[in-house]
């Protein structure tokens, strides 16, 4: 299957209520050639009005930390979300949900095969990392699992609830430019 072809399946998905009360669903952005993919949890109603991830206040948080390490959702990394359609109110999407779309997401990192998984946020962690995984001790630290390096950071809708966190936030951010530069021998220009 090519990343079209799983894109337009994915658009037609009605596999769980959250495709009954969608705009658009967020299927994600940036280059499925990329070596690193972000995970964030799902779209809220900016994305769900535009068909993008993290395109509101915390999308603008997220893309300065990108823009200081050189990465680019539009050249050189892929951001999705663990949940492709907006929960109404943006209430938590429920465990049921979860697995659901989770068979999307496993078929992106299928077709991707990227070297590095950063997560943003506790959700995202959880269940690409570790159950156990919590953000405030293990931000920033790889863990390595079939062949992937991920990492979990702090949520960009966190930092902004919390900026006292957003220097942490860089040390990772600057973490991850290092490992880049380490696994992929080269660093983004
Ligand atoms: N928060 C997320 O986790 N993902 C988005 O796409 C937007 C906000």
């Amino acid at each position: 299957m090519t990343w079209q072809e799983l894109e337009t399946q994915c658009r037609g998905c009605l596999q769980c209520e959250l495709g009954q009360t969608r705009t658009n669903l967020v299927f994600g952005v940036g280059n499925p050639e990329a070596e690193v993919l972000f995970i964030g949890e799902g779209p809220g109603e900016q994305e769900d009005l535009k068909g993008e991830p993290f395109v509101g206040r915390s999308g603008q948080l997220l893309d300065q930390y990108l823009a200081a390490v050189d990465l680019d959702r539009r050249k050189n990394i892929y951001i999705a979300n663990m949940v492709k359609c907006r929960p109404p109110g943006n209430r938590d999407p429920k465990p049921e949900e979860q697995d659901r779309c989770m068979v999307w997401l496993k078929q992106q990192v299928a077709l991707m095969q990227p070297k590095i998984i950063v997560c943003l946020g506790r959700i995202s962690a959880q269940r690409i990392i570790s159950p156990e995984f919590r953000v405030t001790k293990e931000h920033g630290q790889f863990f390595e699992a079939n062949g992937i390096l991920r990492m979990g950071t702090f949520h960009p809708a966190a930092l902004l609830r919390n900026p006292r966190q957003k220097p942490d936030a860089l040390e990772d951010f600057l973490a991850l430019q290092r490992k880049i530069g380490e696994i992929c021998g080269r660093t983004y220009e």
